[in-house]
């Protein structure tokens, strides 16, 4: 079911004294660190699949403060993040971020992106929403065009301990990477690849660091990333339903659709 609440509004102003906890600190000394971590780790999984990055069109899904897109979305040949919470979309982000006017239905038409991510997004996706939102990627993605999904690993009692005081994570709903794979390979993605990671404190990890590569296969790490791909062509029953969607969400032919945008000055 469509409910667009960005519950994400209400964290916005406080976010990162909302994220203040001990032993998160602990894990990160530099707040850029865990989207550090996380860039690398996705680049790492698109190296091994032989993708490059500098001609592929990027969308982030739940891009928030949109700190991933200013990482990384210059090894990008263009970038843009999306989120259903005005609030959390930075105007200072180096890339044009747009509002999600729903939680499950993506602002752009059909086949707009190569590379699709959605870094802690989906334990804030519930029920059904899951699935819908997985359809939607698949939408926006070009045929063959791949995504990354990023979420915490609830086997991880760190990672427990951290979501369950965390304010932020009052609504959170913990899918193990399992999950999110059979999510993923029920709307038909294929060559699903899987890594565990942030094993250990930033502090460890410049002395340990090469060490996390030997557990990625097992499920240690506080976070999980999936790589998969999306069908290179649709179904005859797929396409006529997903013309339908978009035509039903806007009729423009402009790409992307229906949007409210922040037009940063160095916006691609
Ligand atoms: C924990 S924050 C993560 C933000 C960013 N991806 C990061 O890694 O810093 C979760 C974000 O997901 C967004 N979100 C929640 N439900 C969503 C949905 N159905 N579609 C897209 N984004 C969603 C929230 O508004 C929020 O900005």
């Amino acid at each position: 079911m469509d409910k667009h609440s960005p519950e994400f509004d209400q964290f916005a102003s406080a976010y990162d004294e909302l994220l203040d906890d001990p032993l998160r600190n602990r894990f990160s000394l530099d707040p850029l660190h865990f989207h550090r971590r996380k860039w690398h780790l996705i680049r790492r999984l698109l190296e091994s699949r032989g993708i490059a990055t500098g001609t592929r069109i990027w969308l982030d899904v739940g891009c928030g403060r949109g700190e991933l897109l200013n990482l990384a979305g210059k090894e990008f040949a263009s970038a843009c993040g999306c989120d259903p919470s005005a609030r959390m979309l930075s105007p200072h982000t180096a890339f044009k971020t747009y509002e999600q006017a729903s939680t499950i239905e993506l602002p752009f038409k059909d086949g707009s992106f190569d590379f699709v991510t959605a870094v802690c997004v989906f334990h804030h996706v519930h029920g059904e929403d899951r699935a819908l939102l997985i359809k939607e990627i698949k939408r926006v993605l070009t045929p063959g065009g791949w995504c990354c999904i990023v979420e915490h690993n609830p086997w991880n009692p760190v990672t427990q301990t951290i979501v369950r005081r965390c304010p932020v994570d009052a609504d959170a709903e913990l899918l193990t990477a399992s999950r999110m794979r059979d999510l993923l390979k029920a709307s038909a993605f294929t060559s699903i690849a899987k890594e565990y990671f942030l094993i250990f404190p930033e502090k460890l990890f410049r002395w340990f660091g090469a060490l996390e590569g030997a557990f990625s296969k097992l499920a240690f790490g506080g976070q999980y990333a999936i790589l998969a791909q999306a069908p290179s062509h649709l179904s005859r029953s797929e396409s006529t339903r997903e013309t339908s969607i978009a035509s039903s969400q806007n009729s423009a032919a402009a790409l992307p659709v229906n949007l409210t945008a922040n037009e940063p000055a160095h916006a691609k």
